[in-house]
């Protein structure tokens, strides 16, 4: 045999063999919906379920049993949650390749939420940083329950007394993303000129007045019924993407934070200085780029960052407490205030997240909870 042939016959075989081990994979993926018993729980409490990936209609609210705390875990009453895009993301399962960590067929994990202000109900005997009647605010899988435990060392920390729960409960994912964004990546300094693609949005409301507390001279883009919000929490300038072309503006800008994502690389260069630094945080709604989707413009953001002097990236946020704790004490300053759009019950998280996924939410949509002694 010519090892042309040899080298195409393991080349199939090969194929064949990833072919048959992505369907066994496939076909084998489950949840803890398949083997759910029939006994009711023995501690129940209320909690958003997914068994399957797809639209808003897959969240169903069903008793669960209620979590116990761990040695090192908190268990908190959650009295509002709040929520991201990445919800949806985990909800439908998109893009595709996120389900290669996700679950192939259906969601591994079937709780849904992360962003959550509560009140500690108990703690593990390990625990020495909380004490049950604590407040406190953090980030968690499944935040859109009665209850979550979280590791004292993880991200939680006190809730400010002055922030209700729901203005408590917007900030982790997206306060987070828009302060490792400015700070990590972009570096941002003093008088610097910060231009925000989204200003209007979660990310957004959150990344003015943070860009703002850095004493930066912000430059938000938003559509016209926002202009007056995004002036009114700290941005110096505002261009109504409506009516003006933000890539065309005669500004130069050190630092672009970038929520949105459609423009292209090369017409956001023509805003930015020589020694500018774009950061690309997201951008697309649930009928993008089903595929690979949001991934496709970071790799052009780096490739193209090889040949040009600008810095250009993609940030992706990492919770923890150092940086929740940052961001209370600008909240404790009053130098970042929580904006928030609606508030839906535990019960509306479908309509909510289907709010969510037009696009058009000003700042954060947020989950109420009922308190203790309502029920
Ligand atoms: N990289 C990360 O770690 C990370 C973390 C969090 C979020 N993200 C991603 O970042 C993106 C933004 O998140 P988010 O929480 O801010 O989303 P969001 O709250 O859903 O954003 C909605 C906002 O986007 C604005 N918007 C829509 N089209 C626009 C356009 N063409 N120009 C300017 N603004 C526009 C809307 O304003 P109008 O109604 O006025 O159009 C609305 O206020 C999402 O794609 C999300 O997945 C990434």
């Amino acid at each position: 045999m010519s090892l042309k042939r040899a080298l195409g016959w393991s080349a199939l075989a090969v194929s064949l063999a990833l072919l048959v081990a992505a369907f066994v994979a496939y076909r084998t993926s489950g949840n803890a919906c398949d083997d759910r018993s029939a006994a009711a729980p023995a501690r129940p409490m209320k909690a958003i379920v997914y068994c399957d990936y797809g639209s808003a209609d897959v969240l169903k609210l069903e008793d669960i049993e209620k979590p116990t705390p761990g040695d090192d875990d908190v268990l908190v009453r959650v009295r509002a949650a709040a929520l991201n895009p990445l919800d949806w993301h985990y909800m439908r399962g998109t893009p595709y390749i996120m389900r290669m960590e996700t679950g192939l067929r259906k969601p591994k994990v079937t709780r849904l939420g992360v962003d959550f202000a509560g009140t500690v109900e108990a703690v593990g005997k390990n625990v020495t940083q909380f004490k049950p009647g604590d407040d406190v605010f953090g980030g968690r899988t499944g935040a859109f329950a009665e209850y979550v435990t979280v590791r004292q060392d993880r991200s939680v920390v006190l809730k400010p007394q002055d922030l209700t729960f729901e203005q408590a409960a917007s900030v982790p994912v997206a306060a987070i993303t828009a302060l490792q964004g400015l700070r990590d990546e972009g570096n941002v300094q003093p008088g610097q000129k910060v231009l925000i693609n989204g200003a209007s949005g979660g990310v957004g409301t959150f990344a003015v007045q943070i860009a703002r507390s850095f004493g930066a001279d912000v430059t938000g883009v938003c559509s016209t019924r926002n202009l007056d919000m995004v002036r009114s929490i700290g941005a110096g300038r505002v261009v109504d993407y409506t009516k003006e072309d933000f890539t065309r503006v005669d500004e130069r800008y050190d630092v672009v934070l970038d929520n949105v994502g459609n423009r292209s690389l090369l017409d956001v260069r023509h805003v930015m200085n020589p020694e500018g630094k774009y950061i690309l945080i997201g951008g697309g709604g649930p009928d993008d780029g089903r595929w690979i989707g949001p991934l496709i413009k970071p790799i052009k953001a780096v490739v193209l960052s090889w040949f040009v002097r600008q810095d250009m990236g993609m940030h992706l946020a990492e919770l923890n407490r150092e940086d929740l704790t940052v961001l209370r004490d600008l909240m404790q300053a009053g130098k970042v205030t929580p904006v928030i759009d609606r508030t839906y019950p535990l019960s509306e998280v479908p309509e909510a997240i289907r709010y969510l996924e037009t696009g058009r939410a000003r700042g954060k949509v947020v989950i109420t909870l009922e308190q203790p002694g309502t029920e």
